[in-house]
């Protein structure tokens, strides 16, 4: 990252991070600020940033050495995408990172500057999420923005902006006043591109994602899964309930995302909104045990049903798909999700768990056991450096189709029976 403070870097690593996990490539991130924190005492003002403090200089410099080598480490052991987020506001800064990376380990290094002159932006920042920094524990909030500002200035003093002649042979995006403009330059390979084109969708305006799956379902009511049956009667209350919920909410300009299966598009019928009907918001094909319960699964084809248990996200159905797959098939709706504002998306069980997993920054081992109960919606703010995740029953009984990770053998030998029956019933109530 390149930038001066406040101009969103720590909020472009997490994300882009989030993003990159989330599509399976492993990303870390390595925030200097962090080390700095913990090489030092307590913060006390902006005096430690000055261009002229040769002491702390050699602090932050050190600081800076020691996040670059640990990110060395880690992508030397398995990590594929290192974020380095810090200031590298010089180009003297900029070639220590040269030196490690590109030098001694051959790795590619691409650079995201973010640049801002827009003052409001800048105060609103500083407003998000500066004065509640542990820098700022305690101290008194417009003492804290003022601090804050002349911090930025003593950056400033020393700020060389990567520039394509200067610096025409490296790869680097800039991303001017919150994505108003880019510049692009010597973009080298196909990672490089798709954080590019990452880059160039997401926005910070405020909005919610409404996440819901579709009303009980007939088969849901029988325990088999798959198939693109009808609503039950409870799932019609549903349909009915969540219109008058979207009323209630009063949501500007919402759209509404359905998958192209009967039960999503039913659910959503009785909502006033523009709807599209997305194929790749289908539910997770189950191949050959479409329209079986987990029991019957079990029973003709008990191989399959332990290699899901052992590794859910990873596994795909005979003629059918994985959760891996999924997240592939759903990598174009979460970039249009990114370029949308207010969307409410009706989908199914597995597809919800992928989308919230995206924001929730959850692993692909926990992701396929994300808990997403029938009848609720899932409210979805962008708040500080993630998301507010509200769950809203609308109080309507329903079948509970989740079931639960199979207890593991433990590592000291002894063994922690592996479930075997779902615990998917027709029964139960969420
Ligand atoms: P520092 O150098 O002090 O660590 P920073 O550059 O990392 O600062 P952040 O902490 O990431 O700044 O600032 C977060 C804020 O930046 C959020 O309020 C977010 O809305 C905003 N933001 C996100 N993207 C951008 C952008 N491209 N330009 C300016 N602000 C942005
Ligand atoms: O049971 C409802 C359902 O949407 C099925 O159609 C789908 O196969 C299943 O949930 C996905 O959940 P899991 O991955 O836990 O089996």
């Amino acid at each position: 990252m390149v930038g001066l403070p406040a101009r969103g870097k720590t909020y472009i690593s997490k994300k882009l991070t989030r993003y990159l996990n989330w599509i399976g490539i492993a990303t870390k991130v390595f925030n200097v600020g962090e080390y700095r924190r913990a090489a030092t005492d307590q913060y006390k003002n902006h005096d430690f940033f000055r261009a002229d403090n040769k002491e702390a200089l050699e602090i932050r410099t050190k600081c800076a050495m020691m996040a670059i080598e640990d990110a060395c480490k880690y992508l030397l052991n398995g990590g594929e995408v290192a974020v380095v987020d810090a200031t590298n506001t010089t180009r003297e800064r900029r070639k220590m990172l040269v030196d490690v990376f590109t030098v001694q380990h051959n790795f590619k290094l691409f650079f995201v500057e973010s640049l801002c002159d827009d003052l409001r932006i800048i105060e609103a920042n500083i407003l998000e999420v500066k004065v509640c920094s542990p820098d700022y524990l305690g101290v008194d909030k417009n003492e804290a923005v003022k601090d804050f500002l002349q911090r930025i200035e003593h950056y400033r003093v020393t700020y060389e902006s990567l520039d394509y002649n200067l610096d025409n042979d490296m790869s680097f995006i800039q991303i001017v006043n919150q994505g108003d403009r880019f510049l692009v330059n010597k973009l080298a390979g196909h990672l490089q591109s798709r954080v590019v084109y990452y880059l160039m969708n997401i926005h910070v305006l405020p909005r919610t994602i409404y996440l819901t799956r579709h009303g009980e379902s007939e088969m849901n009511l029988t325990g088999k899964i798959g198939g693109d049956s009808d609503l039950s009667e409870r799932g019609k209350e549903y349909a009915e309930k969540l219109a008058q919920f979207v009323v209630k909410e009063n949501i500007p300009n919402l759209k509404v995302w359905t998958s192209q299966m009967k039960r999503t598009i039913q659910t959503a019928v009785n909502i006033d909104a523009p709807k599209e009907h997305w194929k790749a918001l289908n539910e997770i094909d189950a191949g050959i045990c479409e329209g079986m319960s987990y029991e019957e699964i079990q029973e003709k084809y008990p191989e399959d049903f332990a290699m899901r248990d052992q590794d859910k996200f990873h596994y795909r159905y005979q003629s059918g798909e994985s959760y891996q797959d999924l997240v592939a098939r759903l990598e174009p709706v979460i970039l249009e999700l990114e370029r949308q504002e207010n969307v409410m998306v009706v989908c199914h069980q597995a597809v919800a768990r992928c989308l919230l997993a995206y924001f929730q920054d959850k692993t692909s081992d926990d992701l396929p056991y994300l808990k997403v109960p029938l009848h609720t919606v899932i409210k979805l703010t962008p708040v500080a450096y993630g998301c507010r995740v509200e769950y809203v029953s609308l109080k309507i009984d329903a079948v509970n189709t989740h079931r639960e990770r199979p207890k593991m053998a433990l590592p000291n030998g002894s063994i922690k029976t592996i479930t075997d029956t779902a615990s998917c019933s027709c029964a139960s109530k969420n």
